[in-house]
């Protein structure tokens, strides 16, 4: 007969319990090491810690840093020194922070056991932490491949024009690119973020009812058409391309930051909606 912990532990029966003293405490402690305490523990801790270091410096950048580098107006040179010394070192935690959260999540999902259960494509939990992990993974993606690649553009203009060489005509429409995708995360990482936290602590999504083939069939849909819009105009790829405050450009621009703000909690109200109506089951009478 399987004993539970006596009080809390890593993970229950990993050891015999009935162990005393020092043996017992460690056998619990061990836990910690085991497939259990590394997958529900371990690398969560792991992977929300370089979460918030990744949205952190994506919230420092749309809120702090773009906003502030626009106010030293004629100041270039003290610019090109913020984007060389400041920029240049909180990119380098940005991407590397973006990939470690994207390991350690993709970590949780092999580690723990049975995570991909039967039936998991059907229930409000296997969807939602989908739909979480699509956001983040394109999200890791738009870091990569398009902000990064256009911000060693600008850093490498910065630098050039600091060792007094010429402007290159490219960093302008680069640094635009970059904007663009890091606004379109800014708006994405609110919906990312609830995802995350409500697949194992939301009200219903926890259950692991099956959900029809039609709700299932609708909840992609609906999710896959926003997201797609969205990231396609994110890439200039829609006719208003990289213009400011042209067509859906408006989610990026505007006055300040006040936009993307509206469009990242009008976005999370839509996925919430589309949550309520499509991953609630019937809730049993009791
Ligand atoms: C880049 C792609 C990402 C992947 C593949 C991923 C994957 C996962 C997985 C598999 C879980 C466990 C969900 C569960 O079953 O309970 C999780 C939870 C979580 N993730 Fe992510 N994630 C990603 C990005 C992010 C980002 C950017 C953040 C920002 C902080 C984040 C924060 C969290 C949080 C707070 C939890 C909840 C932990 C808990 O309460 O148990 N994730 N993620």
């Amino acid at each position: 007969m399987a004993r539970r912990c006596e009080r809390r532990c890593y993970v229950h029966d990993p050891l015999d319990f009935h162990k005393e003293g020092v043996r017992k405490v460690l056998a619990e402690y061990i836990g910690f090491f085991s497939r259990n305490g590394l997958g529900d523990f371990a690398f969560r801790w792991l992977h929300v810690l370089v979460g918030i270091m990744w949205i952190g410096l994506l919230y420092y950048f749309n809120f702090v840093q773009v906003p502030a580098f626009a106010q030293y107006g004629d100041e270039a040179k003290a610019r090109n020194i913020a984007i060389d010394k400041v920029a240049r070192k909180a990119l380098w935690w940005f991407r590397w922070a973006a990939v470690s959260t994207f390991v350690t999540g993709i970590l949780i999902t092999i580690i723990t056991e049975n995570y991909f259960y039967d039936g998991f494509g059907t229930t409000g939990k296997g969807l939602s932490i989908s739909l979480g992990m699509m956001l983040g993974i394109i999200m890791m993606l738009n870091v990569w491949g398009v902000i990064w690649r256009n911000q060693k553009i600008v850093l490498a203009n910065a630098a050039n024009l600091l060792a007094g060489g010429e402007a290159d005509p490219n960093a302008a429409a680069a640094g635009r690119k970059a904007l663009m995708a890091s606004r379109q995360n800014a708006v994405f990482s609110v919906s990312m973020l609830f995802f995350m936290v409500y697949t194992s602590h939301g009200p219903y999504a926890t259950e692991t009812i099956e959900l029809s083939g039609g709700d299932v069939a609708l909840f992609w849909i609906i999710s896959l058409l926003i997201i797609g819009v969205l990231e396609v105009n994110a890439l200039g790829l829609m006719p208003w391309k990289t213009q400011p405050n042209k067509g859906l450009n408006v989610l990026y621009d505007g006055p300040g930051v006040r936009n993307p703000l509206i469009a990242a909690f009008g976005l999370w109200v839509i996925f919430l909606i589309v949550t309520e109506v499509f991953l609630k089951f019937d809730v049993p009478t009791l």
